[in-house]
C-alpha cells in the first residue's frame, strides 16, 4: 500500500527493525545497570504507539509501560505553542526511571513541555528516545539520549506518523508531497 502523495521511502521496514533493535540493546545496557527495574516508558500518543511496541519488545528490563497524550495549539508568535495534557499518566512515576518514547521530536516545543511537566513528579530521572529527530527545525533546546535516525524538511508518514490521521498503519517510512506540518 502506498500513499496517493508517495514521494519516496525514507526508512524501510528492516531498516526500522535495526535501528529499533540497536536503540532496545542501548536502552538495556544503560539502565539495567542503575535502575534496578523501575523503568516507566512513556509513549507520547498517538505517533509513538507502533515504535514503543517494538521498542519495548527489544528492551530486556523488567519495565512498565504508560502512555500520554496532548493537544497543542499555535499562539500568536511563529516560535511559541500552547499545550495542554489530554490524558495523563495512570500511574505515579514518583522515584521512577523515566523513558519518554516519541515517533519525532520536531520543533521539541511538545517535549519541552513534557520534560518540566514530569520533572516536577519526582522521577529519579527522565531520559529521552525518539525514533525520529527533525533537528533543522528545532526551537526548543533539548538533549535526546536516544535517537533513530536524523531527517530532514520532508513531511514523512508511516510506523505511527500520520498525514490527517491517516498512513500510521505503514510498515516503512515514506515522504509525501507537500509542506512539512506547522510549516
Ligand atoms: C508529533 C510527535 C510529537 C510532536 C513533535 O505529534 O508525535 O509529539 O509532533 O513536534 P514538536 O517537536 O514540534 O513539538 P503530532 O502532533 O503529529 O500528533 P500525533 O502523535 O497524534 O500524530
Amino acid at each position: 500500500m502506498y500513499p496517493e502523495r508517495f514521494e519516496r521511502t525514507v526508512f524501510t521496514e528492516e531498516e526500522i527493525a535495526r535501528r529499533v533493535w540497536e536503540l532496545g540493546a542501548c536502552i538495556t545496557a544503560d539502565l539495567g545497570g542503575e535502575s534496578g527495574g523501575t523503568v516507566t516508558l512513556v509513549g507520547m500518543l498517538k505517533g509513538s504507539f507502533i515504535f514503543l511496541a517494538d521498542l519495548i519488545r527489544a528492551i530486556d528490563l523488567d519495565l512498565r509501560v504508560d502512555f500520554m497524550a496532548i493537544s497543542s495549539y499555535q499562539q500568536a508568535g511563529a516560535s511559541s505553542s500552547g499545550v495542554r495534557i489530554v490524558k495523563d499518566l495512570s500511574e505515579s512515576v514518583y522515584g521512577r526511571d523515566v523513558l519518554i518514547v516519541e515517533d519525532i521530536i520536531d520543533t521539541g516545543l511538545t517535549l519541552s513541555y513534557i520534560l518540566r511537566n514530569l520533572r516536577e513528579r519526582g522521577p529519579r530521572q527522565i531520559r529521552v528516545c525518539t525514533l525520529l529527530d527533525r533537528k533543522a527545525r528545532r526551537i526548543a533546546p533539548l538533549h535526546i539520549d536516544y535517537s533513530g535516525f536524523e531527517v530532514g524538511e520532508e513531511y514523512l508518514v508511516g510506523y505511527g506518523l500520520d498525514h490527517l490521521q491517516r498512513w500510521r498503519n505503514l510498515r516503512y517510512i515514506c515522504s509525501i508531497s507537500g509542506d512539512v506540518p506547522g510549516s
